[in-house]
């Protein structure tokens, strides 16, 4: 396993057909704990919008946000790589706003950067100036209102679509891409296709890798998803544990002599 993770690394381990595993995080303590599990990425996804701010969608968050939860996301990982997604608002309007966005999220410790969808003069712009950027498409969260909600892409005459999109991201130099809520015939077609690592949410087995939200590996979540999978029942042991320590508190049973001066 090496040392630090870099893009060229993710990028080189297609062609060894090793799995690339990554996983969101938006503070310290959960980037560092991604980083000790052994993740190959750690995505500052701007998933943070629906996951610790509190809105129903990405749509709201900002680059500052962004910018802020990237910096703490990097005080707690070492070695895995470090990939902050563009907000909604901060690269669709000009090949300058999105460098200039993407320059913002280096700076406050991203190694690469993320953005959705076939904006193929922003992804080369961004490379030119030395930043390396993984492609989205598929379901692409920040364009809900499109789609009208979370509902699966590229079924039907659409897969068409998702795999010229596919093919626009890698050609503008993208060095991953990742593919969501699509079908699982499409993602193992886009995934032959093309010769970067396509990392699946919702896409199947056949990609190259997966990328999951933290809250959702660790049961977190309130809402459960069919395309994730809750490796612990995080949400009911942490209220278990701070119901127990409100009847302790409450009975007089803590703070006991053992945690006490
Ligand atoms: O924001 C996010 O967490 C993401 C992943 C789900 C791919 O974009």
């Amino acid at each position: 396993m090496p040392e630090i993770i870099t893009a060229p690394i993710i990028r080189s381990m297609r062609t060894k057909g090793e799995k690339v595993v990554c996983i969101t995080a938006y503070d310290a303590v959960f980037g560092e704990l991604a980083d000790a599990a052994g993740a190959d990425i750690v995505l500052v996804g701007d998933s943070v919008g629906n996951t610790v701010l509190g809105y129903s969608s990405t749509i709201p968050v900002n680059l500052e946000d962004m910018v802020h939860h990237t910096r703490a996301v990097r005080r707690g990982v070492k070695r895995a790589l470090l990939i902050a997604d563009l907000p909604f608002g901060s690269y669709q309007s000009s090949t300058e706003q999105a460098v200039q966005a993407a320059v913002a999220l280096v700076k406050a410790g991203a190694q690469a950067v993320k953005l959705e969808g076939s904006y193929t003069q922003a992804i080369a712009e961004i490379i030119r100036a030395g930043i390396p950027v993984m492609g989205h498409v598929g379901m692409t969260p920040q364009s809900i209102n499109l789609y009208g909600g979370f509902r699966v892409q590229g079924k039907g005459d659409h897969a068409q679509g998702v795999l010229n999109a596919a093919k626009q991201v890698q050609n503008a130099g993208a060095f991953a891409i990742v593919l969501e809520l699509i079908p699982a015939a499409l993602s193992a077609q886009i995934t032959d296709l093309l010769h970067i690592p396509t990392i699946g949410i919702g896409a199947g087995v056949n990609c190259s890798g997966q990328v999951q939200v933290i809250y959702d590996v660790l049961g977190l979540s309130q809402t459960p998803l069919k395309h994730a999978k809750s490796y612990v029942a995080g949400r009911e042991s942490l209220v278990s544990a701070i119901k127990q320590y409100t009847s302790d508190v409450r009975e007089g049973v803590f703070p006991g002599d053992e945690n006490s001066f």
